[in-house]
């Protein structure tokens, strides 16, 4: 056995594989992982702190099972202070985070957004959320962002909701809370190994690994979910889905029922959901864009098309010209391929960041 409860020696070095591949790193990297971790086992503390939020970032980060995550990350990161994780409640709860707060050195990890219009209609016994991730954030080695409400406001942003909502970013450019490097991993929920790997990086190299202009690290954010979707090859031939009903139609692009695929920013196609088991498209759900800063209100509604034509070319003509490039003789895909190349970035607001 090694220093990590209830597992052994062979679990925890699949662990470590399976941590380097997250990374994309490769398997001489291992034996520094494994490092990182093991000289980890007493620190960094974790506070987990929650706002307005559903908790589904935590069931995300729960739910992990590959081979237990949850537990080994549980026990290597140390994690003082998780509202809905922790045995302790009321005041015993209370003085976990005031104690883990006041030794500073922590990695803070925030799930839910921020109230942007009064501070009290988000509180924590008794305290204004805003005011205790202030706090947290002040003595933070490190501070991530989970899921879309804490990264770019989500759902509480664009919903009436009377405190509405601001990602931690919005919050520091307002000065509600003070600037500190922040890391941003989006998506509703976060993904388990997105978090797993950010971790495990900054333990290993104690900095945050490598961001886009949105905060996000480009080892899981850098490519488009349309360059690596399994739907790719009918949007190339100009085959999009129009009747949910028509069986032919059923693994047809989905770009027409409202896919944000050409705009949205993550590796999901690849890295799949719930242990590798699936993922939106694949399950024949379009991709809503959650990863993006315009989630959810410009990425609405969810199942209409976004209106936008792909860099100014309609879908209808990408058809058109693969119906006539299939009758010269030209391979549809090609086509697709020339029209698609003008992709790339962009999507229903290319300037993205706090909103
Ligand atoms: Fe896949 Fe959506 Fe792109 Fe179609 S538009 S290929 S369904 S990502
Ligand atoms: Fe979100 Fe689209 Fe991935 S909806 S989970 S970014 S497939």
């Amino acid at each position: 056995m090694n220093s990590f409860r209830n597992i052994n020696r062979r679990d925890f070095l699949k662990f470590c594989a399976g941590t380097a591949s997250i990374l994309g790193l490769s398997e001489a990297a291992v034996p520094r992982v494994a490092k990182a971790l093991e000289a980890a086992a007493k620190k960094p503390p974790v506070i987990w702190l929650e706002g307005q939020d559903c908790a589904g970032c935590s069931i995300s980060f729960i739910n992990s099972t590959n081979p237990g995550t949850a537990e080994i990350v549980l026990d290597t990161i140390s994690l003082r202070y998780h509202e809905t994780l922790m045995a302790a409640s009321g005041r015993l709860s209370e003085k976990a985070l005031d104690d883990a707060i006041n030794e500073g050195g922590y990695v803070l990890v925030v799930e839910g957004s921020i109230p942007a219009v009064d501070p009290r209609f988000c509180q924590i016994g008794g305290t204004d959320f805003q005011k205790t991730v202030s706090k947290a954030v002040a003595r933070a080695a490190a501070v991530i962002a989970i899921g879309a409400c804490a990264t770019y406001g989500g759902i509480p942003h664009d919903c009436p909701a009377p405190g509405q909502g601001m990602g931690l970013g919005e919050a520091m450019k307002k000065g509600v809370v003070p600037r500190k490097p922040l890391i941003n991993l989006p998506t509703c929920p976060v993904h388990p190994e997105r978090f797993i790997g950010t971790v495990v990086y900054y333990l290993m190299y104690r900095k945050a690994p490598a961001l886009d202009r949105l905060g996000r690290p480009v080892v899981f954010y850098d490519k488009l979910i349309h360059d690596n979707c399994e739907r790719r090859g009918h949007f190339d031939n100009g085959e999009f889905l129009t009747d949910w009903n028509n069986f032919e139609q059923r693994n047809w692009c989905m770009y027409l029922k409202g896919c944000k695929g050409p705009f949205t920013h993550a590796d999901c196609p690849k890295r799949l959901w719930s242990d590798g088991l699936n993922w939106c498209i694949g399950c024949s759900a379009v991709c809503q864009g959650c990863s993006e800063p315009d989630f959810y209100a410009g990425m609405s509604p969810l199942y209409e098309r976004s209106g936008i034509d792909i860099r100014g070319i309609s879908v209808e003509k990408i058809g058109a010209y693969a119906a006539g490039a299939v009758a010269i003789g030209l391979a549809g895909h090609f086509v697709g391929q020339a029209v698609t190349g003008r992709l790339g970035k962009g999507g229903p607001k290319d300037e993205g960041g706090d909103k």
